[in-house]
């Protein structure tokens, strides 16, 4: 009985860690591997000129995707819902084999959004 207990309560651990990891993977992230105070113009914008601006920008070959634009801080801060449903959560963007942003990258963008989003 007292075995079955401790079986079934590390599955139920087990289940919720695999839980927590599927919503917030980024709290497995090493807190140093990102500045500790993100700022636009140095950190967040380069991440996002790399990784989403060759399809989201008015001068992408065919247009913006969607007409989802990130060129500036202030329409990253206006899309923000999208930006993060797509990008941290479903993880759709970017999709298929355009190259993604590393979890450190992922960790900078967020940390700037928690702490204002503060734009120059
Ligand atoms: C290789 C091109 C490409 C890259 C790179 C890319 N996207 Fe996309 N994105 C698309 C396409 C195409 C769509 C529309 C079709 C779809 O949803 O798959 C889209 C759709 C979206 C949407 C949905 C727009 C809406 O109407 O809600 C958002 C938000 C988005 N992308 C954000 C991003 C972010 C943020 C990045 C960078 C982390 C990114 N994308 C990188 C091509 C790209």
């Amino acid at each position: 009985m007292r075995s079955l207990l401790v079986f079934l309560s590390t599955l139920l651990l087990g289940l919720a860690i695999t839980a927590c990891g599927d919503l917030g993977t980024l709290d497995e992230v090493d807190p140093e591997a990102a500045p500790a105070t993100p700022t636009w113009d140095e950190h967040v914008a380069p991440i996002v000129d790399q990784y989403c601006a060759n399809c989201h920008s008015d001068s992408a070959q065919f247009g913006p995707a969607e007409g989802y634009v990130v060129e500036t801080c202030a329409q990253v801060k206006r899309g923000w819902r999208s930006f993060a449903s797509t990008t941290f959560e479903s993880k759709s963007m970017p999709p298929g084999a355009a190259p993604r942003p590393s979890s450190s990258e992922l960790l900078t963008i967020q940390r700037w959004h928690d702490q204002g989003a503060v734009c120059p």
